[in-house]
């Protein structure tokens, strides 16, 4: 079976299974079992594929038509640019949480401490725009730790990592300079409409009982015990949360001063 051949098939399969991004997938599964990139498929149709090439194809295409998602079969994702590795331990980053990025870089802090940190997308790429900041990175999850380490080690950069239950395991703030907190902390509330593809995800990581809003709650009030006056909040919710979750967040001293998208930023007025 040649190239061309072999996308056609599974372009169809994959629109028949209900998934959006069919000819996308496609590709991308081709390319990264023949090791090339998806200019070199679309230009080489008529390349016949070896029976190993097929077999591995084919079995990506199966994962894929089970709805697993692409980046768990790839093992990795992009995100701000850069290329994440991604295990079942971690969710996949979103484009949406890339606006964290661009509010840190006008902010500008020197302490940044990513609460919930997954992939560490957020704290390795903040590290990563922001040389200069000290970044603390933390998880509920161990697994979703090591994966956070190997990305900062793949992408050779210094973050320090540390298990924690929110903000419970940072005894102290102990920076004199003004620290900004981010968190994509798991916000969907169980009775809401998912794609098929999050069943993959680990479930820690998506729902949050009370309206999805009980793990940022909570952060909010730990964080407003624990910040100083002038000290920022970064969070990504879903909009339909952001009125209750500013309400809370303004009656624990917190000002709202820019909604981007899915993300809140607050700053502390003590
Ligand atoms: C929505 S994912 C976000 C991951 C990553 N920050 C991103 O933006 O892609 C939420 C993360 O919060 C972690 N988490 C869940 N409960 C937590 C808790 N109580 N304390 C700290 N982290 C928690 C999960 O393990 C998961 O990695």
């Amino acid at each position: 079976m040649n190239i061309d051949t072999w996308l056609t098939k599974a372009v169809k399969d994959l629109s028949k299974a209900g998934i959006d991004s069919a000819q996308l997938d496609a590709h991308l599964l081709l390319a990264a079992t023949l090791y090339q990139s998806r200019e070199y498929i679309l230009s080489h149709g008529e390349q016949e594929l070896s029976d190993t090439e097929l077999a591995q194809a084919d079995k990506w295409l199966k994962r894929r038509l089970n709805r697993e998602p692409i980046a768990y079969i790839l093992g990795h994702k992009e995100f701000y640019g850069r290329d994440f590795i991604v295990s079942p331990s971690v969710l996949i980053p979103r484009p949406e949480s890339e606006a964290i990025i661009e509010i840190l870089k006008e902010l500008k802090p020197e302490t940044i401490i990513d609460i919930g940190t997954g992939s560490g997308c957020l704290a390795i790429s903040a590290k990563l725009e922001l040389p200069n900041c000290s970044v603390i990175a933390t998880d509920i999850s161990e697994d979703a730790l090591q994966i956070a380490r190997q990305n900062a080690s793949s992408l050779n950069i210094e973050v320090t990592f540390a298990v924690s239950d929110l903000l419970s395991g940072i005894k102290n703030i102990t920076s004199d300079e003004p620290v900004t907190i981010v968190a994509n902390l798991p916000y969907v509330d169980e009775s809401w409409d998912v794609s098929p593809e999050t069943k993959f995800e680990p479930s820690m990581a998506l729902f949050a009982d009370n309206d999805g809003l009980h793990l940022i709650k909570k952060l909010v009030l730990q964080a407003s015990k624990k910040m100083r006056d002038g000290d920022h909040l970064v969070l990504e919710a879903d909009k339909r949360q952001h009125g209750q979750l500013s309400q809370y967040a303004e009656e624990h001293g917190f000002t709202l001063e820019k909604i981007d998208g899915l993300i809140v930023l607050y700053t502390l007025r003590a």
